[in-house]
């Protein structure tokens, strides 16, 4: 186990994940937790993340001497090199030399423990305004910048590390080589960490923890809950029910995958809830956007818990009350939701479609040690089909929310067609994992005039809505290729009765969201 002690920017999760790309596990912990409270955990190693504050600000993040005599291999970065290098005895200065963004370094020793193998130049990411003036006691100086007289130490003695770059970013030329540097060799911890492994290691605590009683899970359709449920049918077989609400606000062929698909290759009990009717009906009429999200939101509680009960009076029956609640929680959740270390009442924030916290069930959560590219190789490790487990993400109101304006079996059925034209497209092209998401939006209450044939038309605008992201916070525009749009607009306008425009939307989020309502 590597613990990265999060000093307050985005930058521990980021961390996390390139330590677990090179097969060690790792968590965050806050760095509100005190020296013995880490120790307590007995990690292998630790790094102390960047940080927003400057070491000398007013309640900026500290940490105790303590954790440096603790024999631990520690590794800082940005603040945590600074605030490594201030606690040891070095200085940190504000000095008038600001860095940020790339920047060159110069390495004094490629044969350095962090050094080994990266060049004597090398491009580095730097966001940082105090810098290390003096080196502590004990450490060879390694690398500076033209601005930076001290941007590396090391002690190999105490095994203690530090860089004023942020190896974790991607434009870190070498990053991941000095991380996996200082794991290997400074820390001396041999990678294992594995998928493989943590499906096992899963299945046997899913096991210790519902023992022979049972559990019900809700699909989405979506990658998280499909994985969790694939995990625990591994796990405790028929024990399982999944539930899975079909409300009619999916994508072409999406249902199918469900019943059909995913059920094939988990053998999971599904109890399918046809639910298309009840919900366009209590969507009849409506055309606010938030309108249409609350009455989703509810409907979908109603509907699921009627199933539940039905599922549980038939377990009643034959004396098998269900007692759990299987959920996709991600570790990400987990972490935001503040429950890094051992935090007692730790909230999921991760519902399927909005389901509200049931305390009548105990949670049952495979994922929440899991980053998203970790489920979707857990996903692919217990052979789920790939067009679940490479899902874009897709929101929970479904195509209720991309059609501007009253939502219709009608509008539903013209969307469904030029989503569906728009992902086979994409998909030939390659550029499935380019993308973060493309919705397709149908501007139901807009006409425009064509010619298409020999007669004027007055049809529907579609919105192609391609956008790259890291996590859905903020969004760019995806350039996509001439060649692609243009195929995908004629195909649109072609095969899709009453569209007879495609346009593209051209907006970063923010100002925009990624969705349309
Ligand atoms: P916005 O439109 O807010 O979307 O930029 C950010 C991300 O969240 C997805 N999204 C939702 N997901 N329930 C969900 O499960 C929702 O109500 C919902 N609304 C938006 C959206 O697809 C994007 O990935």
């Amino acid at each position: 186990l590597v613990l990265v002690v999060d000093f307050g920017a985005q930058y521990a999760q980021l961390i996390a994940r390139r330590v677990r790309e090179a097969r060690v596990y790792s968590e965050i912990v806050p760095h509100t937790a005190t020296v013995e409270e880490i120790l307590e955990r007995k990690p292998a190693a630790i790094i102390l993340s960047g940080g927003p504050s400057s070491v000398y600000a007013e309640g900026a993040p500290n940490v105790g001497a303590e954790l440096f005599e603790s024999g631990v291999p520690t590794f800082g970065m940005c603040y945590g090199f600074q605030a490594m290098a201030r606690a040891l005895g070095g200085t940190v200065d504000h000095t008038d030399t600001r860095e940020y963004g790339r920047t060159g370094l110069s390495v004094a020793d490629t044969a350095s423990t962090l050094f080994t193998g990266t060049s004597e130049a090398q491009t580095v990411w730097m966001s940082h305004g105090d810098s290390v003036v003096a080196a502590p006691a004990g450490f060879t100086v390694t690398a500076s910048t033209t601005g930076t007289p001290v941007a590396a130490f090391e002690d190999d003695a105490r095994r203690l590390y530090g860089v004023q770059h942020h190896p974790e970013v991607m434009h870190s030329e070498f990053g991941q080589r000095v991380l996996e540097n200082f794991l290997y060799q400074g820390a001396g911890i041999t990678p294992s960490w594995t998928m493989a492994n943590v499906v096992e290691e899963q299945i046997a605590a899913v096991r210790a923890q519902v023992g022979t009683r049972r559990a019900i899970c809700g699909l989405s359709g979506g990658v998280d809950s499909a994985v969790a449920a694939a995990l625990v049918q591994r796990a405790i077989g028929d024990q399982l029910t999944c539930v899975f609400v079909d409300h009619g606000l999916l994508r072409k062929g999406e249902a199918e995958q469900v019943e059909r698909d995913f059920v094939a290759s988990t053998g999971v009990t599904l109890k399918v809830v046809d639910a298309r009717e009840r919900f366009l009906k209590a969507l009849a009429g409506v055309s606010d956007p938030e309108a249409k999200r609350k009455i989703i939101g509810a409907e979908f509680i109603r509907v699921f818990e009627q199933a539940e009960r039905e599922i549980m009076a038939d377990a009643a029956a034959e004396g098998e009350p269900v007692e759990f609640l299987v959920q996709g929680t991600l570790y990400p959740d987990v972490v935001e939701s503040g429950g890094g270390t051992g935090t007692a009442n730790i909230k999921s924030h991760h519902n399927v479609g909005g389901l509200p916290e049931d305390l009548r069930f105990k949670l049952v959560e495979p994922l929440r040690k899991l980053f998203k590219d970790e489920v979707r190789k857990v996903g692919e490790e217990l052979g789920l089909p790939h067009e679940i487990v490479w899902r874009q993400p897709f929101p929970g109101p479904g195509l209720g929310i991309r059609i501007v304006g009253e939502v219709t079996e009608d509008r539903l059925e013209l969307l469904r067609e030029a989503d569906a034209i728009a992902r086979e497209e994409l998909t030939a092209a390659g550029l499935d994992r380019d993308i973060w998401q493309c919705p397709v939006v149908l501007l139901a209450d807009v006409r425009s005039v064509g010619v298409q044939g020999d007669g004027r038309t007055y049809g529907h605008p579609i919105v192609l809505r391609p956008v790259s992201s890291e996590d859905a916070m903020t969004a760019d525009w995806t350039r996509l290729p001439y060649e692609v749009l243009a195929r995908i607009s004629t195909r649109i306008t072609n095969e899709v009765r009453e569209v007879n425009r495609v346009v593209l939307d051209v907006t970063s989020k923010p100002p925009a969201t990624i969705e349309w309502e």
